[in-house]
């Protein structure tokens, strides 16, 4: 899931103000989170990049697009240096990781580059550039842990200027010991790294003290979490320690990879209240030739098996994806199974691409037959066929009562609250009720829905 986002806050007069641009997915907004965390003593955060005195790009390079979004930026920030002289500009997160040295070499203006390993040098690399270094690159690879400031930064990374705490999103794992012929992640992130749960556990527990109700668990292939630790610690374990933790009403994570599904997780998920009824679980295609060719090691029957097993024991799980379209190789025949796929699945939700080539990867080196067009058209196709299906989903649950957690304003109606379905769909409230505040955990009535979210009244 690509997002970007910025920060807001009231800026003090008397402290240098830092701006973090993040660009890509959960784990990166988490990562910026670590950062803000670790320049907290020397600067505040500033919500406008005009405002700041050290700028940080924290990168995405799983698609082209997202690359390409760092070199645009750096070129309005060399403008901006100019009339802010002794402002740093600073460049982390997975292209930094992939192309250390080149980012100071062409992408001018640059102070510091520091990879997805790194993220603790960050404010010695700054001051030595400051005390008049040479630009400092840092992208060594570490084999443990890098253990960062525990807890959260006081800033918001939502655009709409409100904090809030009640969804907290923790690292339980970086990096990736899979290779999918397209991905460039065990690249950028490295082999499989877990954390010591009782890290994870503390971290959770400061998330409610701050008002956190609900736990995001992140890792690349969250599922695999704890093979990689003395002892050994499996997935479901992790599951069980944070549930127990009092305050914590509920958890996700994201995303688990079907290879690591097995019924310890399937009966953890359909069993125990805490967990969200919902799984985002990445399919990438519907089509065993291209799964293979993918170097997914799961194939279609596996993939709709444990959708059958979550499905039989929870019926209103939503089930949400990632899908890749226009792979090397891929014919109309294989694109038709995709499309049949979701048909059987029907899911509530799901993110997809056109193939992008990514530098050294096996998939880059395969022969790529597909014009641009005929890939578009492909998605085209394919994203339609979802918002239908969404659609369908989302007017099932007319007339139907949720679990809503209250998590934000409603944009569009002064007054009124909007939160999240177990479900993981946004309900928005269209008139205010006495009492009702952020953080609550309320019962409603589906109303009606909308494009992408359902309207709801409160049940009291
Ligand atoms: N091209 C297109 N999509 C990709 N993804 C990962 N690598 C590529 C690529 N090279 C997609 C996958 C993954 C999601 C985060 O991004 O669907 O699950
Ligand atoms: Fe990339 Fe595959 Fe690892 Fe996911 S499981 S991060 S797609 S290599």
């Amino acid at each position: 899931m690509e997002r970007d986002s910025d920060n807001t806050q009231q800026v003090k007069p008397d402290k240098p103000g830092v701006y973090i641009h993040t660009f890509g997915c959960q784990m990166n907004e988490y990562d910026s989170q670590k950062l803000y965390k670790i320049f907290e003593k020397e600067y505040q955060p500033v919500s406008d990049v005009t405002q700041a005195d050290l700028v940080l790009i924290n990168t995405c390079s799983i698609r082209d697009k997202a690359e390409k979004k760092l070199y645009s930026m750096l070129g309005e920030l060399r403008g901006l240096k100019r009339e802010r002289p002794g402002m740093m500009v600073g460049v982390c997160g997975c292209v930094a990781q992939q192309e250390g040295e080149n980012i100071v070499k062409y992408g001018r203006g640059v102070d510091v580059v520091f990879g997805t390993h790194n993220l603790s040098l960050a404010p010695s690399l700054v001051q030595l550039r400051k005390n008049g270094a040479a630009p400092q690159v840092a992208v060594n690879y570490r084999e443990e842990w890098e253990e960062l400031p525990l807890g959260f930064a006081d800033v918001d990374l939502t655009k709409n200027g409100q904090k809030q705490h009640v969804t907290s999103f923790i690292s339980i794992s970086r990096g990736c010991n899979k290779s999918c012929s397209y991905c460039i992640v065990p690249t950028t992130r490295g082999p499989e790294v877990s954390r010591a749960v009782e890290e994870i556990e503390r971290e959770a527990r400061i998330a409610v003290h701050r008002g956190s109700k609900e736990i995001v668990l992140l890792g690349q292939t969250v599922n695999s979490y704890g093979l990689d630790l003395q002892p050994r610690v499996s997935f479901v374990a992790l599951l069980e320690r944070i549930a127990a933790i009092p305050g914590v009403e509920r958890i996700r994570f994201t995303s688990p990879h079907p290879q690591e599904v097995r019924q310890d997780l399937i009966d953890f998920v359909s069993s125990n209240s805490k967990m969200c009824r919902h799984i985002h679980m990445p399919l990438q295609s519907g089509s065993d030739r291209i799964l293979k060719a993918m170097n997914r090691n799961y194939r279609r029957d596996k993939y709709l098996s444990i959708i059958d097993a979550l499905k039989s024991r929870v019926p209103d799980m939503a089930i949400t994806t990632d899908i890749i379209v226009g792979f090397p190789g891929e014919t109309e025949e294989d694109f038709r199974q995709t499309l049949d796929l979701m048909d059987l699945v029907q899911f509530d939700n799901s993110y997809s691409f056109t193939f992008s080539p990514r530098p050294g990867t096996a998939a880059a080196a395969m022969q790529d037959l597909l014009s641009q067009d005929e890939k578009a058209e492909r998605l085209q196709v394919l994203q339609r066929k979802q918002e239908e299906m969404t659609a369908r989903r989302l007017a099932s649950w007319v007339g139907k009562e949720v679990e809503v957690l209250v998590d934000n304003r409603n944009l569009n109606r002064e007054g009124c609250l909007q939160g999240r379905t177990s479900q993981n769909v946004m309900l928005n409230f269209d008139v205010p009720y006495e009492g009702l505040k952020i953080g609550d955990i309320v019962k409603a009535r589906v109303v009606a829905p909308k494009r992408f979210t359902l309207q709801g009244e409160l049940i009291r």
